[in-house]
């Protein structure tokens, strides 16, 4: 009988993640007096399984959040925040299909055309995605184009760049990574998220295709089956780089996205106002209130429209 698999990564000093086919996962601390004893003290070298991959990768995204759960920041959505995740959509979507493109050309050159080809398609299936905050931007009355060429949101800057960063290494496996913390985080918006947002909109305003389209409603949740499936096919070097920038971008992401919702509405509704150059067309809702407790990967689900 085959023995069940089991892979591990270490993603940060000592901590390394291990998970197993069954989909048990846990954080285990290397010691370093019992080095020589330690399995996991050494690189994985064996194949990957659905089960211990998708273990590792949320596992990864899990660790990432871990710091920031206790101090993140949680105000109730409001119309003026929602714009504002809106852009920061656009920024994260727009390179997407050219970045995804020139990391698989990377791959094609390295003499790995399976790679090249899950990239290929990654590609395919993200092109228009930012159209679809464009749209959501304008039917909320904002001028859309003026407003992502003049505002990136602070907090949404270090995520842009470390995609770019990733797509074009000599080795642009991590994009993988990165993409897979972004969807997943994604995937976890139900139902109930789009019509809270669905009901802060002006009646008969429909602002919530990128939304839709980023949620367990949407493409995201089979984006996110098929990344599963094709890192656990990849050889264990690969899908160690890709647990490990799991775990970096969710870091990333954790700040940058704790950073705007620490904004205030009056803040935010300035960035707005100045990169329009015009008073916005919707008012602030000032009845929004604060501290309810939700969990954190919620939280940013929800300011990632
Ligand atoms: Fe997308
Ligand atoms: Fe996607």
């Amino acid at each position: 009988m085959e023995r069940p698999v089991t892979e591990w990564v270490n993603v940060t000093g000592d901590i390394s993640i291990i998970a197993r086919e069954s989909g048990e996962v846990w954080f285990h601390t290397l010691s370093g007096a019992k080095e020589d004893m330690d399995p996991f003290a050494t690189l994985m070298t064996g194949a990957g399984s659905k089960g211990s991959t998708v273990g590792l990768l949320d596992g990864a995204i899990n660790l990432g959040f871990a710091g920031i759960e206790q101090s993140l920041a949680r105000p109730e959505p409001t119309l003026v925040g929602y714009a504002v995740a809106l852009v920061g959509a656009y920024h994260t979507s727009v390179d997407t299909p050219r970045n995804l493109r020139r990391a698989a050309g990377r791959f094609v050159e390295l003499g790995r055309p399976e790679v090249a080809a899950y990239l290929e398609e990654r590609a395919r299936e993200e092109t228009g995605h930012d159209r679809l905050a464009l749209k959501d931007l304008r039917a909320l009355g904002l001028p859309a184009e003026r407003l992502v060429a003049n505002y990136i949101p602070e907090g949404i800057k270090p995520l842009c760049k470390r995609f770019d960063d990733l797509c074009v290494e000599d080795y642009p496996i991590g994009c993988i990574g990165y993409s897979y913390c972004l969807e997943r985080i994604a995937a976890l918006k139900q139902k109930t998220d789009v019509e809270k947002v669905q009901a802060m909109c002006p009646d008969g305003i429909d602002a919530t295709r990128f939304l839709r389209s980023h949620s367990s409603l949407g493409s995201e949740a089979a984006h996110v089956e098929e990344t599963i499936e094709f890192v656990a096919s990849l050889p264990a070097n690969d899908r160690i780089r890709v647990v490990q920038e799991t775990y970096e971008s969710a870091l990333i992401m954790a700040e940058g996205y704790n950073h705007e919702l620490l904004k205030s509405e009056a803040e935010m509704l300035e960035e707005l106002h100045q990169a329009i150059g015009e008073a916005l067309p919707f008012r602030p809702d000032l009845s929004a209130s604060r501290g309810e407790t939700r969990s954190a990967r919620t939280e940013m689900s929800e300011m990632m429209p």
